[in-house]
């Protein structure tokens, strides 16, 4: 949310209210009534007193009735047992009843199912035939349709006393203990188990039932009552994590790679890990309070099992507890002795649909993961550029300036972006004309030298009777309605909002035909859309959010599915992208709010962060955490939003963001501008460079995002998942992997002269700049200057880059590509391209050129990757300029190229093509081999 500074309120002789709020737009006129005055001031004063994030504004789990209630569970609270344990179409399934109770009564219904790769799926809800007063909502669109296909049709299962068991994959299998209730994975032959389910006796499952005389349903927090008409219906259970050194994942918060314990002895008043999407101002950088999005995977890694995952598929609000070793001291409950993490998981409403992922290498997870909820869209190339961003560019003029203000500093960009000052009174869809005359020619003019615009459309749709959206959502009843059946009125940036009913896939479907050039007036092309306050954001709802009891399409209830929501919204903003260029281009929408799935449709960024050092830190674990569980194209607002960072931390933001997915500048309007060429010659300089290294890296990226697409491992990496047997990287969150050939240490801290860097065992590591080789397997102090912040090749790989300096990614189409070879001990490494045509969906018809590069004894192979079947093709004639051998000790002179049978020198060349960078390296000039063909090149 965004601070508001100046408000001006002026009355008319209607009594009708006008604000004017600094930055000299008007936010309303005659909607807004005197009535609403006191109301009105309040948001104001809300907005214009917070300087830092208001704890009081969200719940702890104290004033949150049932997180409360989880918590104060002890273990063994669960007496269920399984019974009436069958196999029924392809699934194991039984009854969960108390015995101690009437036994048909309250039983809940358990199923097991066993998908391809070592996936678990297991559901529990209450048992129809008891017909609950409610169907509990189960979330439809997340879960991939083609999953389904890759269920295993379970035969039978083997029986071992009062435990059940079935086969799952590689040597595992899954068992369901009846008394005391319990689920686990476990290794047949070693019996050792991977994780568990109730093994502490967590688990519980609030039943839906019909309110009798002297039920008190209704919650309250500050002014808001929630009717909760259903009363309570919460679920919470223990998973325990085995062999797991650490947890990772359920983003979003602000905070370590490595999940603190939050609950334990020696942990004073801490909160759990909070999944419930909020727009939280000015938000801490160390606290497990809940951020825009929620991902409810967990990994866990260590040395002994490797890595495993459990994934909850549930939209209501969670809290996850990381329990401390220790928490159960008291308890008689006896586990295997393996070393493991319990976590407790607590969650609103809905059933449980739990999935198990057993690894058991870190890879492994996130694939899994990702062929339930899918991998992550291919970008158009542009998008892995570099995106200028601020709230707001004020007008054409400005918008020209900037865009010339590039070309000028020569540094490349690819976006340029409009935030919500563009429209006519935040009614998205529209321009504010006197600022923006001529879109059209704005976009194209930006478009004729390559670039594109993204403007913003937020979920809340100004209640002006005289707005085309407003009217067509009201006419056709396309609102979330509040408790009482009436179309829920809140408000956000315009003043008195309704918000779309995504769920309703009608809704969506019109919603997209929004974006057609018909629809949205003044829209080209180049134009891309970017959704924000999708939490979605409410000013005076609770929370900062919409109730609980408001009602969605199919009388589902808000509280049943509010993480869902912004997820819901991108989808239809993405699909409406795709259906305008009529399916052939790949659609590009920024989102705040994310949930499970919205890999599938866009970026996200990590909201509105603050211009401090230690933003920048938690900035990199952040977006590691997204990347895996699953949303690989992420990245933080470069400089932070609030605030004016100095200008040392703005250039170390810039170096540190190169590196990350997505990579755009942004800023808050009450903030000095910042553009890259505003602090002196020196620092456009730095800023220059950490850009265009970027855009040199592009072909990499590029390759690392395909490769996201088809298995689900992100572009970013933490440090174990590449090196998942070297401890020494489990909780390093300074460092990280793009792809598994380059590790980026950040500098974190002002005036450094210094930082300790780690580089993993068994690798030789060859800094970028300098070409210095380092062992790795020892942390060591490394000097830093301002220049950069330092990178380094692994041993053993081949890096694709493209070394000429460009204004933007399209003006790089034809240019020639650099290798870096570094080889490793015995000579040999290898590495990947991709290419496409960078916008439209021809590759998934096979128009796409993926080469691998082999490098070993003094040869150099380019072998082709692409599918020999395809319907289309995609040419290249972009051809290899230059080829640099780092940590190859021959006294090579020339090499032959094959098939043409010419030869060229191999002779000392520049190490990169950068300001300052003298160093050199052994390179192979013009080869200009094509990158698309077959050839070998032989060191002679
Ligand atoms: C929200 C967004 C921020 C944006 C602002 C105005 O605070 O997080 O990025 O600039 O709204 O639209």
């Amino acid at each position: 949310m965004g601070q508001i500074l100046l408000i001006s309120l002026k009355t008319d002789t209607n009594n009708d209210l006008s604000i004017t709020i600094k930055g000299g737009r008007n936010m309303s006129s005659s909607s807004i009534v005197l009535h609403h005055f006191l109301f009105l001031l309040l948001i104001v004063c809300h907005l214009t007193s917070v300087s830092s994030w208001k704890k009081d504004e969200f719940r702890n789990c104290n004033q949150t009735p049932f997180c409360k209630r989880a918590r104060s569970r002890k273990p063994q609270h669960c007496k269920l047992i399984a019974t009436d344990v069958r196999i029924e179409d392809g699934e194991l399934t039984a009854k969960l009843m108390n015995p101690q109770e009437n036994l048909d009564e309250n039983s809940l219904i358990i199923s097991l199912s066993v998908y391809q790769n070592g996936i678990l799926r297991m559901k529990i809800d209450e048992d129809p035939v008891q017909n609950p007063p409610k169907k509990r909502f189960q979330v439809p669109d997340v879960v991939l349709p083609e999953f389904q296909s890759k269920k295993l049709w379970l035969q039978r299962y083997t029986k071992d006393g009062d435990s059940f068991s079935v086969y799952l994959f590689d040597g595992y299998e899954a068992v369901v203990k009846s008394d005391s209730f319990e689920v686990f994975v476990r290794e047949q032959s070693s019996g050792k188990r991977v994780l568990s389910f109730n093994s502490h006796g967590l688990f519980d499952f609030e039943q839906l039932r019909v309110k009798k005389e002297g039920d008190e349903w209704e919650e309250r927090f500050r002014s808001h009552t929630d009717s909760r008409p259903y009363g309570p219906q919460s679920i919470s259970f223990d998973v325990s994590f085995y062999g797991a050194d650490f947890v990772y994942g359920i983003p979003e918060h602000a905070t370590s790679l490595a999940l603190k314990p939050t609950n334990g002895p020696g942990i004073e008043e801490s909160e759990p890990y909070r999944l419930f999407n909020l727009d939280v101002f000015e938000y801490l950088h160390e606290s497990p309070f809940g951020l825009y999005g929620s991902i409810p995977l967990m990994l866990s890694h260590g040395k002994s099992h490797g890595t495993s995952g459990f994934f909850w598929l549930n939209a209501a609000e969670m809290q996850i507890d990381v329990l401390g070793s220790g928490w159960d001291a008291e308890s008689s409950i006896l586990l295997p002795d393996q070393k493991r993490i319990d976590t407790l998981w607590m969650s609103e409403a809905g059933i449980v649909d739990a999935f198990f992922f057993i690894g058991p290498k870190p890879k492994d997870v996130v694939k899994q993961y990702a062929s339930v909820t899918g991998t992550s869209a291919m970008p158009q190339l542009f998008a892995t550029g570099y995106h200028q961003c601020r709230w707001n560019y004020r007008d054409e003029e400005d918008v020209k300036n900037v865009d010339s203000k590039f070309d000028e500093h020569d540094i490349p960009y690819d976006v340029l972006w409009l935030d919500i000052e563009h429209t006519d009174g935040k009614r998205y869809f529209t321009w504010d004309k006197a600022l923006f005359p001529n879109p059209e020619e704005m976009q194209k003019d930006l478009a004729s030298r390559g670039r594109r615009m993204v403007t913003i459309v937020d979920p809340h749709i100004k209640r002006d009777d005289n707005y085309h959206i407003h009217k067509e959502a009201s006419k056709n009843g396309y609102y979330v309605k509040d408790a009482t059946g009436k179309d829920f009125d809140g408000w956000c940036w315009p003043g008195s909002s309704s918000y779309i009913d995504m769920v309703n896939p009608e809704i969506r479907s019109w919603w997209a035909d929004k974006f057609s050039y018909t629809e949205y007036v003044g829209s080209t092309p180049s134009l891309y859309i970017w959704n924000d306050m999708n939490e979605p954001s409410v000013f005076n709802g609770p929370e900062v959010t919409m109730p609980r009891d408001a009602l969605h399409y199919g009388n589902v209830e808000h509280r049943e599915l509010h993480n869902a929501y912004g997820y819901y919204f991108h989808m239809a903003t993405s699909e409406g992208l795709v259906k305008r260029e009529g399916g052939k281009d790949r659609p590009f929408v920024l989102s705040r709010a994310f949930f499970p799935g919205t890999q599938r449709y866009g970026t996200v960024w990590t909201g509105d962060n603050i211009a401090e050092w230690e933003h920048l830190r938690v900035s990199v674990p952040m977006i590691l955490t997204l990347g895996l569980t699953g949303i690989t194209f992420s990245g933080a607002d470069v400089g932070g939003f609030f605030g004016n960072p100095e200008t040392e931390l703005l250039v170390r933001w810039y170096q540190v963001a190169a590196y990350l997915p997505f990579f755009r500048g942004h800023a808050h309007h009450d903030t000095k501008r910042r553009e890259p060429w505003l602090f002196g010659e020196h620092n456009t300089e730095l800023i220059r460079d950490a850009i265009r290294v970027r855009y040199t890296f592009l072909p990499y990226f590029y390759t690392l995002f395909r490769e996201a697409n088809m298995t689900g491992v992100p572009v970013a990496r933490p440090l174990w998942m590449e090196f998942p047997y070297d401890e020494a990287t489990f909780n390093n969150d300074e460092a990280f992997m793009v792809g598994n050939a380059l590790l980026v240490q950040g500098v974190y801290t002002r005036g450094a002269k210094d930082v300790t860097v780690y580089l993993p065992r068994d690798h030789t590591w060859y800094d970028l700049k300098t070409g210095t080789a380092y062992k790795g397997g020892h942390a060591q102090k490394m000097e830093v200057t301002d220049a950069d912040i330092p990178v380094f090749q692994r041993s053993g790989t081949i890096i694709p880059r493209k070394d000429r300096f460009r204004r933007s990614t399209l003006q790089m189409e034809n240019d020639p590509y650099t290798l870096v070879i570094a080889v490793d001990s015995s000579g040999a490494a290898e590495g990947e391209v991709y290419i496409d045509d960078g916008k439209s969906y021809e590759f998934k018809q096979g128009a796409y050129i993926h080469r691998r590069f082999i490098f070993s004894d003094g040869k150099l192979t380019s072998v082709n990757l692409a599918a020999a079947s395809s319907t289309s093709s995609f040419v290249s004639d972009c051809t290899i300029e230059r080829i640099i051998l780092l940590g190859y000790s021959s006294k090579t002179k020339s090499v032959r190229i094959e098939p043409s049978n010419h030869a060229t020198d191999v002779e000392l060349g520049p190490l990169q093509i950068r300001s300052g960078v003298r160093s050199s390296a052994l390179t192979i000039r013009k080869p200009n081999v094509r990158i698309s063909d077959d050839w070998t090149i032989r060191l002679l």
